[in-house]
């Protein structure tokens, strides 16, 4: 069976109040349009089209990577006028899978369903909702065929209260939809093109009409104000939670876990509250997170702890590392296995050797870091002229006293030294002490200052600013 999607996203989203178009709202920092096109694609489609109106080139330019036909609705005359749009390039002999850019969720099982049951038939998503305003109805003859589709603005009282109710998203062999679709009028309240109506097309032209049943109301909810996008956040992260729970992972509380992107883990993970993981991050057996950790595209090795308050961006870590507590890794660094990285550290575009340790207070910048190396508190790499970035070079085993400055670029030996306090200018021989430091000295004649009052004071301000050295 080929497969053709449409993707009706040229609503305006006006509930929205936003001046970014409905389908780029972003869901897990995503657009809506963009989980829609992922779902679209796990039903192996030929081509998928997107029917686009409202804020067009920004829809465009957002999902340019995506290799998808862009369809223009000038338009909104309705649902079966969107469709219409798309199909004068879709083959008759394709069935057309509908999606809404603004229902999201929807799962590829149910995809998958769906488009097996319209190899000769038109089949309709449907779901039974508690509450089915603004849904549109099915309508069931006596035999319990579905017959047609009524709009909640025309429903009758008594139609009104059926609970089965129309998802919006269909399946169709192309050359039956063409049809229907060529015969729709806008005698309705909202005078549009209801796609809605070819239902009773097929059903009086013969064609059997499925409906099959969503796995849930939320796959088939559509986002149409901010309050609707949050519920559909959170059932993203609902989901995402229980995925990583079924792996394994032990998750402290699965409300406060936020996945933008695809998590991986191993065995016994255990992730306290509000992580937020981004883009494909993999975290290895036993790796334990701590409270309000952003890790992004990032690979955690086994063992590893990462303490509260860490930022993680585009790191690779080995096993058995310790990070933080407040602790950043930018982009590029590397950290071999058991490297320490302690509180208020940043490090980027570094690799660190296995067993190195920087505890407290540093900045290692394109630096390359050696095995078993010690950075002492608040030491830095300074890798930046004010003009271009340097390397830094600290070898196998040496040791670096804090409050060092390393301007770069400079190498330190192996197994060097470097006394506290030192501001190292030039590369340092292997295995040796370098110090950079003046003398400590003591002034017999020095006095505490004693209190002033305002005129006194003024009176040193003007002295002092007046004769700049
Ligand atoms: C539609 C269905 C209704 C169903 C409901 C589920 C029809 C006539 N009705 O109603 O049976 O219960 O969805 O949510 O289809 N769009 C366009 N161009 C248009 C009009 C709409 O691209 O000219 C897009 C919208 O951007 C949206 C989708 O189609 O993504 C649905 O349109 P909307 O107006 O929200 O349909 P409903 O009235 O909610
Ligand atoms: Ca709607």
């Amino acid at each position: 069976m080929q497969v053709s999607v449409v993707i009706l996203a040229a609503g305006q989203g006006k509930r929205m109040n936003s001046s970014l178009p409905k389908v780029l709202q972003p869901l897990a920092g995503r657009p809506l349009l963009q989980h829609v096109i992922n779902a679209a694609r796990s039903a192996n489609p030929v081509s998928i089209y997107a029917v686009y109106g409202h804020g067009g080139a920004q829809v465009q330019a957002a999902l340019a990577h995506e290799d998808i036909e862009w369809v223009l609705q000038a338009d909104q005359l309705g649902t079966g006028h969107a469709v219409m749009q798309a199909m004068c390039v879709i083959p008759d002999d394709h069935v057309v899978l509908v999606l809404y850019g603004d229902v999201p969720l929807i799962s590829s099982s149910t995809l998958a369903r769906l488009t097996a049951a319209a190899a000769d038939a038109l089949a309709l998503l449907s779901v039974e909702l508690d509450d089915s305003t603004g849904y549109g109805r099915l309508l069931r003859d006596a035999k319990g065929e579905v017959a047609a589709i009524v709009e909640h603005k025309d429903a009758t009282a008594a139609q009104l209260k059926i609970r089965e109710v129309n998802s919006g998203l269909m399946a169709a062999p192309a050359g039956f939809l063409r049809k229907w679709l060529l015969g729709l009028d806008r005698n309705n309240a909202q005078r549009e093109y209801l796609l809605t109506d070819v239902v009773a097309s097929a059903a009086k032209a013969g064609i059997k009409v499925v409906a099959v049943a969503a796995a849930s109301a939320a796959e088939v909810a559509g986002v149409n104000d901010k309050i609707q996008l949050s519920a559909a956040e959170s059932e993203y992260r609902r989901q995402r939670a229980e995925e990583l729970m079924t792996a394994g992972a032990t998750l402290a509380d699965p409300l406060r876990v936020d996945i933008r992107g695809k998590t991986s883990v191993g065995r016994d993970v255990f992730i306290d509250i509000n992580a937020l993981f981004i883009g494909d991050v993999h975290l290895g057996s036993g790796v334990k997170v701590g409270p309000h950790c952003v890790i992004a595209n990032s690979t955690i090795g086994e063992g590893t702890e990462i303490f509260a308050n860490c930022v993680i961006d585009h790191a690779t870590v080995a096993q058995g590392c310790r990070i933080g507590p407040f602790a950043r890794l930018r982009p590029g660094t590397v950290m071999h296995r058991d490297v320490h990285i302690g509180n208020f550290v940043e490090v980027k575009n570094t690799e660190i050797g296995a067993g190195s340790k920087a505890n407290h207070l540093t900045y290692l910048g394109d630096s390359q870091v050696g095995k078993g190396v010690n950075v002492g508190a608040g030491s830095i790499t300074c890798n930046y002229d004010g003009a271009n970035k340097w390397p830094t070079f600290i070898d196998d085993g040496a040791f670096i006293g804090s409050g060092s400055m390393l301007v770069a670029p400079v190498r330190i030996g192996a197994g060097a030294t470097v006394g506290a306090g030192s501001t190292i200018t030039a590369s340092t021989a292997e295995g040796k002490l370098v110090l950079e430091r003046s003398r400590q000295i003591t002034i017999d004649a020095w006095a505490r200052p004693k209190k002033l009052d305002d005129e006194q004071k003024a009176e040193v301000i003007a002295a002092a600013i007046k004769s700049p050295i």
